[in-house]
């Protein structure tokens, strides 16, 4: 597989944190669990990447991994539809990371706003290391080894996509060229047929000299669609749309994860950091205690004292969870202290316990047969690792090391 596919590839990777929340399911396990329908997806535990923060005390990466692997699978997230994986199990990664650190200028790492900033951030820990500084190439990698086309990514990781696209064009150009690159392009027209060959060249034509990236994509659909060329023809021809060499690795697109609403006990965003999430699975006795002792509007001080639900976090919970009539309710009700605090969060922790019901139960098997969780990733490992030889393998020819 090739580019062939790599526009319908989705890959995304997850640093083991351990137990995820309410925040990671709203923003990105449900956009996980939609991709995979329409999708052909790859998601995978980014345990080197964790171990670029955290090489001076790694024990924690492991179970972290396999509680958040059942928090993936609890949330919905089909070991039958994607393709689930740890990265460390596919050493591939780390070849294609070191040999793209072979053309990787050493100021575009330096000039990825997160290389500063998490420095910044992470004063306590020493981050002047090499495994640090090439964090962002270790992800191009984990995305190029799969030729993926699509990137679910947070905005802050939008910088790390687009360094993956200029290391890709990078590698591309400098090993994308055969000799008689041309005289192949022309014979791998012929091989389309003489209507479709006909309409890749103009398509191409309309491309390279108005610059229509409306008869790019028609022509990539096309190559797409075409059933009698081999896999090496077809890339050539991708490549020769663009006026340029062979397209090895393909340029990957950033999919913004859409923004999670989710607000966490205190109304800042649910977050680690702030000791303020509720868990993906936690039980309901602390979901119920974690929300009835949540803050309120603090000038809502005695039970007849008038509230204000703008400046109560519950209020957001509100928004996430309750129907306009409940809304409705709280409004009035808060303003007029027609209802009392422990009253109003009733309704919310019920929505809350009652979201988390079916992620409870489809976590009770892994949570019971860790022999499972394991196969899972055995399996997904093995499947990934097949689609990243076959990218190496090419990889390699390109740059003249296959001893064959
Ligand atoms: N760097 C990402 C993060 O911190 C995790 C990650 C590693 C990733 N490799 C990736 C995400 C590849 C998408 C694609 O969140
Ligand atoms: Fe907040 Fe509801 Fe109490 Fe108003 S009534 S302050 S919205 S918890």
């Amino acid at each position: 597989m090739g580019s062939v596919d790599s526009q319908s590839r989705v890959l995304s990777g997850m640093r083991p944190t351990g137990k995820l929340h309410l925040g990671h399911y709203h923003g990105v396990l449900k956009n996980w669990v939609k991709l995979q329908h329409e999708y052909e997806c790859f998601f995978f535990v980014a345990d080197w990447h964790a171990l670029t923060t955290n090489y001076d005390d790694p024990y924690g990466i492991e179970q972290s991994t396999w509680d958040m692997v059942i928090d993936w699978l609890a949330a919905g997230v089909n070991p039958g539809s994607a393709t689930l994986f740890i990265q460390s199990r596919v050493p591939e990664h780390a070849e294609l990371h070191l040999l793209l650190s072979m053309i990787t200028p050493l100021g575009w790492l330096e000039r990825v706003p997160t290389y500063k900033d998490q420095q910044e951030k992470l004063k306590e820990k020493d981050l002047a290391t090499y495994g640090f500084l090439g964090y962002p190439l270790l992800q191009s990698a984990d995305i190029l080894v799969y030729r993926a086309g699509h990137v679910p990514v947070g905005a802050d990781q939008v910088s790390h996509i687009e360094m993956t696209r200029e290391v890709a064009r990078r590698f591309n150009h400098i090993y994308g060229k055969e000799a008689g690159f041309e005289e192949n392009a022309i014979a791998a027209i012929k091989k389309m047929g003489k209507k479709a060959g006909k309409l890749y060249e103009s398509l191409r034509k309309r491309y390279l000299e108005q610059g229509d990236t409306e008869a790019l994509e028609t022509a990539r659909a096309l190559l797409r669609d075409q059933q009698n060329i081999s896999l090496g023809d077809r890339e050539r021809l991708f490549g020769y749309l663009e006026g340029g060499g062979k397209v090895i690795l393909p340029e990957p697109q950033p999919l913004l994860t859409p923004e999670s609403k989710m607000p966490g006990l205190d109304g800042q965003k649910m977050s680690k950091s702030y000791h303020n999430t509720i868990g993906l699975r936690e039980d309901p006795d602390t979901v119920s205690q974690k929300i009835r002792t949540m803050q309120t509007d603090p000038q809502r001080v005695r039970r007849s004292d008038p509230g204000d639900p703008a400046k109560c976090p519950v209020w957001q919970l509100h928004e996430v969870y309750s129907d306009d009539s409940t809304k409705d309710w709280v409004q009035t009700g808060c303003r007029s202290a027609g209802i009392g605090c422990i009253e109003c969060k009733k309704p919310v922790a019920d929505a809350v316990i009652e979201e988390q019901r079916p992620i409870r139960d489809r976590a009770l098997r892994y949570e019971d047969d860790p022999g499972l969780v394991r196969s899972i990733i055995a399996e997904g490992s093995d499947k990934a690792r097949d689609a990243a030889k076959s990218t190496l393998d090419e990889v390699r020819s390109a740059m003249g090391l296959s001893y064959e």
